[in-house]
């Protein structure tokens, strides 16, 4: 597709994010071979629902084998379940962790390195949308646990498996909604002001995003290279009990989440440059409005802060 009209459709945000342009950009897109992920080990987080369910199924299609990272281990094994009804012989394994709390992702990654040499790909895909503000069992805002301190940590810890990959891969997965918040520096933990969980949740992609060039940098030696991306408008359990009148609004324009899945597993499969933000098989910017430009300074801040709380050294 063109530049311009796929650059059009971005900034339409309704066009762009939804099935529309979708349909649209992927006519010139090329199909994922179809072993693509042959041989390669994915770990997925929140994979029993939704677009994690739907990137642990294409990437077992693909022929990974694939570990789904869920907090509800029945309903893990029901989703693996159906991954291999769809995908039969495919590896579908279920790992237990809650990605909020730092202390069960410490036990989640050791476990795992007991017996996992290598990891190819790992998708932190586990969010949250609450109505009321939660803190984590260590007293960390309920989404900034999720979207980034137990990402961070899960993927300090497991890095020297990713490496042994030869290839790591770690992707992201943020949301268009962090285009309305700027980095909150000055109460990342969402302590003050009225608490509503959208905000919370924008905030907190959005540190998804600005983290992204930090982490690519951390780990480029040891050859993982960090993404992040975000899915468009997808129909998911998540947007049905999160976002009801938005679901009801939008209807028919929302993807399914295998669609909502496709720019993850094109970035599991695909050789692109670290430490961008992609939607629909592109880098996309970080900002479209001025008054969410976040100066290196504070992105460096926002770095600090988040390793300090999720346990380890930054530098
Ligand atoms: N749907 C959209 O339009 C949209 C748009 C932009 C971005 N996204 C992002 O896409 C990702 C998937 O969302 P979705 O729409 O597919 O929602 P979903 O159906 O609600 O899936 C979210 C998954 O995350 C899991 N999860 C939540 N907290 C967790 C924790 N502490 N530890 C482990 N797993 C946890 C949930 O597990 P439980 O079943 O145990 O709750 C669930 O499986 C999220 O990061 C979301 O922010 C979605």
């Amino acid at each position: 597709m063109h530049n311009r009209l796929d650059t059009l459709l971005d900034r339409t945000v309704l066009l762009g994010y939804g099935k529309p342009g979708l349909l649209l950009r992927r006519t010139s897109w090329e199909p994922l071979a179809p072993d693509a992920l042959r041989g390669r080990t994915a770990l997925i987080t929140g994979a029993n629902s939704g677009i994690g369910k739907a990137m642990a199924a294409g990437m077992a299609e693909l022929g990974a084998e694939v570990t789904l990272v869920v907090r509800d281990t029945e309903r893990g094994a029901a989703a693996a379940a159906d991954i291999t009804a769809d995908t039969p012989g495919a590896t579908v394994r279920v790992a237990r962790c809650d990605i909020s709390d730092l202390t069960d992702v410490r036990r989640f990654a050791h476990e795992l390195l007991d017996h996992t040499d290598r990891v190819d790909i790992l998708v932190h895909n586990a969010g949250v949308l609450p109505r009321t503000r939660a803190e984590s069992p260590q007293g960390h805002e309920i989404c900034l646990a999720t979207h980034v301190l137990g990402p961070l940590l899960a993927t300090e810890l497991l890095a020297p498996a990713l490496e042994r990959s030869g290839a790591g891969r770690v992707i992201l997965v943020s949301s268009g909604g962090m285009y309305s918040q700027p980095l909150p520096v000055q109460d990342i933990e969402y302590r003050t002001g009225d608490y509503h969980g959208a905000t919370a949740y924008a905030r907190t992609k959005r540190i998804q995003v600005a983290l992204t060039p930090k982490l690519a940098e951390r780990y480029a030696a040891q050859h993982i290279s960090v993404h992040s991306m975000h899915p468009g408008w997808v129909d998911t359990p998540g947007v049905a009990t999160s976002l009801p009148r938005f679901r009801r609004l939008t209807g028919p324009l929302l993807r399914t989440p295998a669609e909502g899945a496709d720019t993850a597993l094109w970035l599991a499969a695909t050789e692109v440059p670290p430490g961008h933000f992609w939607h629909d098989r592109r880098i996309r910017p970080e900002h479209y409005l001025p008054r969410t430009r976040t100066s290196e300074t504070d992105r460096e801040y926002v770095w600090q802060y988040c390793t300090n709380a999720a346990g380890f050294e930054s530098s």
